[in-house]
C-alpha cells in the first residue's frame, strides 16, 4: 500500500482554510519508526480548531488531522511491535503538526505507540478516543484525590461532548450521583440513559458573579469548559473537593480568587492526557476495557467516512455534537 486517502486541510487564501479528501503517498508521511494502517480515527474538539487553521494546535498547512487512531502495524523494523499487530495512538503531536489519524496511513515514533488492549475491539477504542482517555484520566485523578461514594454529587460540564459524556458514563457506571451540566435540554434522555441523575442548564454557571463563594454542592468535578464556568464549579465545591479541569470550550482564560482554596481547602486538578507517559495511557485503556468498559457507548456514537468529514468537524466545532463521531478508514 503506497497510496492511500486521506483528508487534507490546505490554506485558500489568508486565514481561510477548506478540507478534502486527496490521494497521498506513504513517502509524504514524516520519518518515525512505526506505519500503520489506520483503520477508525475520531472526532476530537481539537481536530476541529486544526481543521479551522488553529495556530495554536497547527501551524503548517496543508495538514492531514486526526489526533487519535488505531490500526495495524504495516512496518516497525528495529521496535517490539510486529507486522499485524494492532496498536493505537492518541496524542503526542499526531494531527496537531504530524499527519493523523484522519489518512489511511501515519508514521510515527514508537514512543507514541500502545498496544491495543486486550478486550478491546478497535472501533470501541476510536468510539473512546482521546475523549474517552481524558474522561478517564480526569476520573482517576479525582479518585487518587481522595474522591468517594458518599462525599456526594460529581458535576460534569460540557455533559454532551465527547469528555463529558464519557465521564458521566464511567461515574455513574462507578456508583457516582451524577449531575450533568448542558446547553442542550433536548439531550436529557440521552445523559440520563447514560447515568445522570440531575441535568443544569449550563447558563447557572457560565457568567460570573461577584459572589466570592457558592453554597457548597459538589464533591467533585470535570470541567472541560473553564472560563467563568470552571470558578463558578471551583466556588460551589463542598469543603476539601476537587475539580479535574481539562478543556477550554468557554475560554481557556479564566478570574478567580483564593478564597474557595483558603476558606474550604478545595482543589483545581490539571489533566491533561496529551503528553501524558505512554505507560500511563496503557494503564488507563486497561481500566476503560475492563471495569470502567461503557456498554451503552455505540447509542451516543455515529460512523462516519472521510467524505462526511467537513460537515461533522462543523457540527464539532459549533458544540452541537452529542456524543462521539467515529471515522471508518477502511476502504
Ligand atoms: N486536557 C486534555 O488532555 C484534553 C483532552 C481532550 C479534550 N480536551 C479539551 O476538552 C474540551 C472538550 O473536548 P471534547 O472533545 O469533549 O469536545 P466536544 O465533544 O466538542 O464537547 C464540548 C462540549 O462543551 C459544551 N460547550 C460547547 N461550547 C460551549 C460554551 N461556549 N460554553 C459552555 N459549554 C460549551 C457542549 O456541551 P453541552 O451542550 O452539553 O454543554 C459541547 O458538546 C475541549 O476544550 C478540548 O480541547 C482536553
Amino acid at each position: 500500500m503506497s497510496e492511500y486517502k486521506a483528508y487534507e486541510v490546505v490554506e485558500i487564501s489568508d486565514k481561510k482554510y477548506q478540507g478534502g479528501v486527496v490521494t497521498k503517498n506513504v513517502d509524504d508521511l514524516p520519518p518515525g519508526e512505526v506505519l500503520v494502517e489506520v483503520h477508525y480515527s475520531s472526532l476530537n474538539y481539537k481536530d476541529a480548531l486544526s481543521a479551522n487553521g488553529n495556530k495554536g494546535v497547527t501551524r503548517h498547512f496543508p495538514h492531514v488531522p486526526g489526533i487519535d487512531a488505531v490500526g495495524t502495524v504495516l512496518a516497525a523494523e528495529g521496535t517490539d511491535f510486529s507486522e499485524g499487530q494492532a496498536v493505537l495512538i492518541t496524542g503526542y503531536d499526531l494531527g496537531m503538526n504530524t499527519a493523523g489519524g484522519f489518512g489511511q496511513l501515519i508514521r510515527v515514533p514508537v514512543s507514541w505507540v500502545a498496544k491495543l488492549p486486550a478486550g478491546m475491539d478497535p472501533a470501541t477504542s476510536m468510539r473512546l478516543g482521546t475523549a474517552g482517555l481524558t474522561a478517564g484520566l480526569c476520573v482517576d485523578t479525582l479518585l487518587k484525590n481522595g474522591l468517594e461514594i458518599d462525599q456526594g454529587e460529581v458535576l460534569v460540564t460540557g455533559a454532551t461532548g465527547g469528555v463529558g459524556i464519557i465521564a458521566v458514563s464511567i461515574l455513574a457506571k462507578l456508583g457516582f450521583q451524577v449531575t450533568a451540566s448542558t446547553g442542550k435540554p433536548e439531550a436529557e434522555g440521552i445523559l440520563k440513559a447514560m447515568g445522570a441523575s440531575e441535568i443544569l442548564d449550563r447558563n447557572e454557571f457560565s457568567n460570573s458573579s461577584p459572589k466570592p463563594l457558592l453554597s457548597e454542592r459538589w464533591a467533585a468535578a470535570v470541567d472541560v469548559v473553564g472560563g467563568d464556568t470552571l470558578f463558578n464549579v471551583i466556588k460551589g465545591l463542598k469543603y476539601g473537593g476537587s475539580v479535574a479541569a481539562c478543556g477550554l470550550v468557554q475560554s481557556p482564560m479564566f478570574q478567580a480568587s483564593v478564597l474557595p482554596f483558603i476558606l474550604r481547602g478545595v482543589n483545581l486538578l490539571g489533566v491533561d492526557s496529551v503528553e501524558l507517559p505512554l505507560i500511563q495511557k496503557e494503564r488507563i485503556w486497561k481500566k476503560l476495557a475492563n471495569e470502567w468498559k461503557i456498554e451503552t457507548l455505540d447509542q451516543v456514537c455515529s460512523e462516519i467516512r472521510l467524505e462526511q468529514l467537513e460537515d461533522s468537524l462543523a457540527t464539532v466545532l459549533s458544540g452541537a455534537a452529542v456524543g462521539r463521531f467515529i471515522l471508518n478508514l477502511r476502504s
